[in-house]
């Protein structure tokens, strides 16, 4: 038998069953991998190159974690043993960042025989360039989309024992495979996925093409999850999902996110909960009750509007209008004077009028963000919008999003200091990168602090008070006992 043959039959008696079957693969790439370094004298090492949204890099936890467990060590640089890019497609044009990279590992490749390289993420998602990659970048040796990243041990396995491409890309899954690996960047933070996918189609939007539709985790996991960080020493925890009001809805047992919010405000050792994103049109009042009582919830909210006109956001099928956006952010602030709204907005949507700009500015100014990412209408080939007649000149947008962008830091500045004096909770994360002496943290509010401390503070919450406003960040020092 040969030997490829003979590792075909070791892979018909692999479980079946998830998440064991990924073990065992581990297990199986793992004994691979310890011949490699016996040979080689070295430990083998990985890299990843991950673009986009949190999801993403949620989703890059989740691999470096399997690679690890197969003995992979993390490297410096992208001249490694296993090299993966996770990509992103929100933008048209993100592709030919991802393309010019690629190249640089062909030359690392030349010169390291072992080298193994991997693409996955939402523009493998996309059938053009999958093929594209087939076609054009024949050094690429494993494809995988969003759906099957849990997969990443057995496509590595195939690939290793067989040394010919492996391309799995799904087109949509409904299963959540959980309890596999992770390795997470910060030991007392860390995010939770609790919802895959998005059923909102907004028009701009390729995330329900590549990520497919919504589905929930069940609240006893989520729990089991966040309990078990918590015993890890993790503090912070962000839940995550493409829009997190929609949670549990498409479970056997309905439940909503507030009442999830509730559950895992139980766990004990967490002490701030954030979660994103929230759209606008699914927000309950009973997440605001929920989240006004809490004491662990963050007074933070992402709430993206992406244009203040109600006739684009039809346009964009966002499903909600500029009144009833700012109704309800009166409403939240009413109930929570001190939260901090943060938002995103797309400038240069089709058909974006003068007037439909000044809307969104009006917006900005009544919402009162302390921050908002603002986005330059990017024309994703897949979308509904794409096709949509006036497309904005490039030249028009740049200007109005100039604009747009002097407003919302010029509100982002002063709301940024309307803490000033205050003493507040600050969950200290890092040593300055500028000035070591100094420790940054953040605010419930999620605004930024830097104020001088010993770095054993670093993943507690200290008392600091908030001397001077600095437009978008505090200087502060910890309050006298
Ligand atoms: N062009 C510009 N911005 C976009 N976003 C999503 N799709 C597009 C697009 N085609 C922005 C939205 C979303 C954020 C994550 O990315 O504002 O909230
Ligand atoms: Fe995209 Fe809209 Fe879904 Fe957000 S809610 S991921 S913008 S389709």
């Amino acid at each position: 038998m040969s030997k490829y043959l003979e590792e075909l039959d070791l892979e018909a008696s692999a479980p079946l069953e998830e998440p064991m079957r990924q073990r065992y693969f581990m297990a199986k790439c793992g004994e691979i991998i310890r011949k490699k370094e016996m040979a080689l004298g070295r430990k083998l090492t990985f890299y990843d190159q991950t673009f986009g949204c949190q999801m993403n890099f949620k989703d890059s936890e989740k691999l470096n974690g399997i690679l690890e467990e197969i003995g992979y060590v993390k490297a410096e640089s992208e001249n490694a043993d296993f090299v993966y890019y996770n990509t992103c497609t929100v933008r048209e044009n993100a592709n030919v960042r991802v393309y010019g990279r690629l190249g640089t590992l062909k030359n690392y490749k030349k010169h390291n025989p072992e080298m193994v390289i991997a693409m996955c993420g939402c523009m493998m998602q996309e059938a053009e360039e999958e093929e594209k990659v087939r076609k054009d970048f024949r050094f690429v040796d494993i494809v995988f989309g969003t759906h099957n990243i849990f997969k990443l041990a057995e496509l590595l396995y195939q690939y290793l024992t067989s040394k010919e491409r492996v391309f799995d890309v799904w087109e949509k899954t409904d299963q959540i495979i959980e309890d596999l690996p992770s390795d997470r960047k910060i030991r007392f933070k860390a995010g939770v996925n609790i919802m895959f996918g998005c059923n909102n189609f907004c028009t701009y939007c390729i995330v329900p093409y590549v990520r497919g539709r919504e589905r929930s985790r069940k609240p006893e996991d989520i729990v089991a999850e966040v309990e078990k960080l918590a015993a890890e020493g993790v503090v912070e925890i962000m839940l995550l999902g493409q829009n997190v009001n929609s949670y549990g809805k498409n479970l056997e047992k309905p439940v909503s996110f507030a009442r999830l919010l509730r559950q895992v405000e139980q766990v004990e050792g967490i002490e701030r909960i954030r979660f994103m994103t929230s759209h606008p049109k699914d927000l309950s009042d009973e997440l605001i009750e929920v989240m006004a009582a809490s004491k662990k919830i963050c007074r933070h909210i992402h709430l993206p509007v992406q244009s203040g006109s109600s006739t684009l956001l039809k346009k964009m099928n966002r499903r909600y209008t500029k009144e009833s956006y700012l109704e309800l952010v009166d409403k939240i602030r009413k109930a929570m004077p001190d939260i901090s709204i943060t938002t995103d907005i797309i400038v240069g949507f089709p058909g974006e009028t003068e007037e439909d700009l000044l809307d969104t500015i009006d917006v900005v100014r009544k919402a009162r963000y302390d921050s908002a990412f603002t986005f330059l209408y990017s024309k994703r080939s897949g979308t509904p919008a794409a096709k949509m007649p006036d497309q904005v000149p490039d030249q028009v947008a740049h200007e109005r999003f100039d604009r747009l962008l002097k407003v919302v830091n010029e509100v982002a500045r002063s709301q940024n200091s309307r803490l000033a004096g205050r003493t507040e909770p600050v969950l200290a994360e890092e040593v300055n990168e500028r000035d070591p002496s100094l420790i940054t943290g953040r605010l419930a509010n999620n605004n930024v602090v830097h104020f001088k401390a010993d770095p054993s503070v670093i993943g507690t919450i200290v008392p600091v008070v908030l001397e001077e406003a600095k437009g978008f960040y505090y200087l502060g020092r910890i309050a006298d006992a």
